[in-house]
């Protein structure tokens, strides 16, 4: 199954420059995205605001730029105001010469447009456009986001100027791509936003018959007559299949929303330029994978907001973004230091800044852009973490950053045209995630955690996870690892199948197969339709106030949280772990099952496990798959990643820890930059290993 790195290049091939001609003729994104000849592999800059500055300091922060070793500044994506004072008056004199001077400079520039941000004249003649909440409150003027993302006029406006952008930007040579708005996100209860609901829900479900069918709505008399009864609501007691469907429509909504800006660009715009739209790290407003469909990339914004980074957690953080378009992405905003929006807002330690750059580019970055340049004189983030200080002039994090930018320039030519390289796939749901959290039952049962539970140590042990939708082609993973897919269609349930029969390993989590996608339970037990290939089904499920004792092939450990007993109904499924609950319903029942399909196999862990337990599963499932870490024996502070390319490879080490570690590296293998000396790679230390 493993497929080859040759064709994993051709599939997910980025930089045209040094492409070869057979990946060149690839058509699709991969034109599209391609940045113009001569270009640097990777982005590394910042978040710059020349409208907030004398223009008679530009040249001097463009050369503190150059200094900081930027090739790439991100504007406008706040400039609404700027770039159209009044209705319908537009004014880029500014941006021209902003844009200029970047150019000159040696900069590659994004532009955002500037729909996070509406002008005051917008709102004030149209306050019809202006976001309510769900207790029926309209925003007000003053912040940003406070648009409804439902309002058509909202989105005329919001397209007109990101169509002005294009027409003047689209061809520009130093312009490299498109960011959409800025981190889209709260939904709108607006009378729009309403008339918008009940159109999704009568397209979705074709008739009222329907939805009441498939939301059971007998229940509490329930019952709808007609599509305008239907309240939009996003929390309290509705039905789950409401709740459920408001994030399918927020989806929905997001997605045109973003759609119609990216329309309008590139009616203009040079194919070469990319169109994203930067995201949030876990965020459940909407489906990512489904709203990346109408980007050529994904790209997102990477802090550590209490300044204490857990790698694995950040660096599952940068595999969900590679998996929305299951290619490399660009890190459009990272923390220089600090953030300035939770209590304490604690900034990174001395190189924790440069390692949060080489995580980012060891898991599919081909870009690092900072936030921000400068402090605004004034403004909600003047405490926010950059590069210049109040003055202007450097602060201490600055040649740490310079010296980041030194090395990704050194190791560049390498990490063209090269991903990141993995055996397992763990799938994450949108739809399991926001099912779970509309009924937890278990109040600590959080959906994030569980799949960190299991990426942790698959991730520490195979040095390489790629996080997909449940519906990607798995072809190409030995193993598949689903920590709680509560939600599971048909067609799900058809490739998985399909996946295992065709021999690969399905590893099923605590609550899988529990429920359809509006939300319903399947009529068979779990994990629902795909009982019959696992040869087995959940009993009951229970909720734990105390942890219960697992005992079994795994070892001895226990199960928190979570506990379901499984119930094996054909003959060849084997029972993996048994919990041991004296008194209690779950005393001498199966915990995990395992059952071989073909040259495939099926596996059901039906409790939430302790973290060593789940190190001894992890390490029996990458040794069943035969998959093997890229560097064996590496201490766990170390991070290893391994980015591949047709002819290449290379691997980035992080020692994310306050120790130094000693690494072997396999012959042949030469360092391209960084710490390693020695074999050791001191606390903090990062190093880039090209492998032959
Ligand atoms: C991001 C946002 C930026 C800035 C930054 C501060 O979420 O996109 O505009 O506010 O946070 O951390």
């Amino acid at each position: 199954m493993r497929r080859s790195l040759t064709a994993l290049a051709i599939a997910l091939g980025l930089v045209a420059a040094a492409m070869p001609p057979a990946q060149a003729q690839t058509p699709g994104w991969h034109a599209r995205a391609t940045q113009f000849a001569n270009r640097p592999a990777l982005a590394f800059g910042v978040a710059w605001y020349p409208e907030q500055w004398p223009e008679a300091r530009w040249q001097t922060d463009l050369q503190l730029m150059q200094r900081a070793g930027f090739n790439t500044v991100r504007l406008a994506e706040f400039a609404w105001s700027a770039m159209e004072p009044e209705e319908g008056r537009f004014d880029f004199s500014w941006l021209d010469r902003a844009i200029a001077a970047a150019a000159q400079s040696g900069m590659m520039v994004v532009l955002g447009t500037p729909s996070a941000a509406p002008p005051a004249w917008l709102t004030q003649k149209y306050p019809d456009t202006l976001r309510v909440d769900e207790d029926g409150k309209r925003a007000a003027h003053g912040g940003r986001r406070h648009f409804s993302f439902a309002s058509a006029r909202y989105r005329q406006f919001a397209a007109r100027i990101a169509a002005e952008m294009a027409k003047r930007y689209g061809k520009h040579p130093s312009v490299v791509g498109w960011q959409i708005d800025n981190e889209i996100g709260p939904p709108s209860w607006d009378p729009e936003s309403v008339a918008a609901w009940r159109g999704f829900l009568e397209k979705r479900y074709g008739n009222i018959a329907e939805l009441n069918r498939r939301w059971a709505t007998q229940y509490w008399s329930q019952h709808y007559n007609n599509f305008d009864q239907i309240p939009l609501r996003a929390t309290g007691q509705h039905n789950p299949g409401l709740l459920l469907d408001f994030k399918h429509f927020t989806t929905a909504i997001w997605t045109d929303y973003v759609r119609a800006q990216a329309t309008v660009i590139r009616a203009h715009a040079d194919p070469r330029q990319f169109v994203t739209t930067n995201t949030m790290f876990w965020n459940a407003g909407f489906d990512h994978f489904a709203l990346h469909r109408v980007v050529d990339m994904a790209s997102w914004d990477n802090y550590i907001p209490n300044g204490r980074p857990d790698w694995v957690a950040n660096g599952a953080n940068h595999d969900l973004v590679r998996g929305y378009k299951q290619r490399n992405f660009w890190l459009m905003e990272t923390q220089p230091g600090r953030v300035d929006w939770v209590p304490v807002n604690r900034a990174l330690d001395p190189e924790q800044v440069r390692e949060m750059a080489w995580q980012a580019v060891g898991h599919g970055a081909d870009a690092v852009l900072y936030w921000q340049w400068r402090p605004a004189r004034n403004g909600q983030e003047t405490y926010h973490g950059a590069l210049l200080g109040s003055d202007g002039t450097p602060v201490p994090v600055f040649d740490e950053v310079a010296r980041t930018g030194k090395e990704l320039a050194q190791a560049a030519p390498l990490l063209a045209d090269t991903q990141p390289v993995a055996d397992v796939a763990m799938l994450f749901s949108y739809d399991s995630r926001w099912a779970i959290d509309i009924q937890r039952h278990h109040k600590d049962f959080d959906p994030v955690q569980q799949f960190l539970s299991l990426y942790r140590p698959l991730r520490i042990r195979a040095q390489g996870v790629h996080v997909v939708a449940p519906d990607a082609d798995l072809g190409g993973y030995r193993l598949v690892v689903a920590p709680s897919l509560h939600v599971l269609t048909e067609a799900q349930t058809d490739r998985l199948a399909a996946y295992v029969r065709g021999g690969g390993h399905l590893v099923l989590g605590p609550r899988s197969g529990m429920k359809d996608d509006a939300n319903a339970l399947w009529p068979e037990r779990q994990p629902g339709p795909l009982a019959d290939l696992l040869g087995a089904e959940v009993e009951q499920y229970y909720a734990l106030d105390a942890p219960v004792e697992v005992q079994g092939s795994y070892g001895t450990g226990r199960a928190s949280i979570w506990a379901e007993t499984i119930r094996p109904v054909a003959k060849d499924v084997e029972v993996l772990a048994r919990y041991t609950d004296p008194g209690g319903w779950l005393d001498g029942k199966a915990a995990a099952v395992t059952r071989r399909v073909g040259e495939g196999r099926i596996t059901y862990i039906g409790g939430w496990l302790d973290d060593s337990l789940l190190a001894t599963v992890a390490t029996r499932l990458l040794d069943g798959a035969d998959i093997r870490p890229v560097l064996p024996d590496v201490h766990p502070d170390i991070e290893v990643s391994l980015r591949s390319g047709a002819s290449k490879r290379a691997v980035i080490l992080i020692n994310h820890g306050a120790e130094p570690h000693s690494i072997a590296l396999p012959a042949g293998a030469s360092p391209v930059t960084g710490d390693l000396t020695g074999g050791t790679l001191p606390a903090h230390g990062v190093a880039v290993i090209e492998l032959r």
